[in-house]
């Protein structure tokens, strides 16, 4: 579903993207682990749209190559991520953060569909649809802004550390949100810290580190590696 290769991205000198590789399938969920700095968000700006990478990169979604087309295009062809920080409007409400999502023209015409979709999954929204949105918790925010990329009607979504500063207890609300979007049956890609909980949902997973991919395989061989158990979850199987 998503092709991309040799992803270079260069900020000033900084090489941050260091010829990358990357395929998610339809369907699939699929995890990019690393550690701070390491590139992940780098990479998810340039599936987005929002960075340009160098040339020679290769980026394409269902066959069309990305390369070159306005960030505005992205969500209009299906494609849609959830940035860190969540970057919703945090002085309008919940409602009017979500219609703000339904704003890509093949969005409108399922505008009451995917409202219904995103109120089913958070039932929480669906009673504070009139409450401005910096107001709320951190995970209602979170809620409000995986909720308002799926407003666009997304065939893959992105989510840039959905978990980031939230409670334990908000982290496995997060996650069974996550389980029950990918049930509806779109692709996801997801970047995050917490690794045990991310490579629960998803199939695959890649490593980066330092601008490059260094490894990849199905979320139980990475669960198994050693590598990934040292630099990620403590040791410990
Ligand atoms: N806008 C920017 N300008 C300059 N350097 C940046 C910018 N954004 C990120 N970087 C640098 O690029 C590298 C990768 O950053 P980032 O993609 O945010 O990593 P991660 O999400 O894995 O923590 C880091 O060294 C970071 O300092
Ligand atoms: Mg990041």
């Amino acid at each position: 579903m998503l092709e991309a290769k040799t992803i270079a991205l260069r900020y000033g000198k900084h090489l941050a993207l260091d010829g990358v590789g990357v395929a998610i399938a339809a369907h699939e969920t699929v995890v990019v682990l690393g550690a701070n700095g390491a590139g992940k968000s780098s990479l998810l700006k340039v599936l987005a749209g929002l960075v340009r990478p160098e040339p020679g990169a290769v980026l394409a979604f269902e066959g069309q190559s990305l390369l070159g087309r306005p960030a505005h295009d992205f969500p209009e062809l299906g494609i849609a991520l959830v940035p860190e920080g969540r970057g919703i409007f945090g002085d309008l409400t919940v409602a009017e953060n979500l219609q703000l999502g339904a704003h890509p023209p093949h969005a409108r015409a399922h505008e009451q569909r995917q409202r219904d979709l995103v109120l089913e999954l958070f039932p929480r929204l669906a009673e504070r649809q009139g409450q401005i949105a910096r107001t709320m918790s951190g995970g209602e925010q979170q809620m409000v802004a995986i909720g308002r990329a799926l407003m666009s009607c997304p065939r893959l979504l992105m989510l840039d550390e959905p978990s980031l500063g939230l409670a334990p207890i908000v982290t496995s609300e997060l996650f069974a949100a996550l389980k029950r979007i990918q049930s509806t049956g779109l692709a996801m890609l997801v970047v995050e810290q917490n690794v045990k909980a991310s490579l629960a949902i998803a199939q695959r997973g890649y490593l980066m580190e330092a601008g490059r991919i260094t490894g990849s395989g199905t979320a139980e061989a990475l669960r198994a590696d050693p590598a990934v158990q040292r630099a990620f979850l403590g040791g410990v199987a």
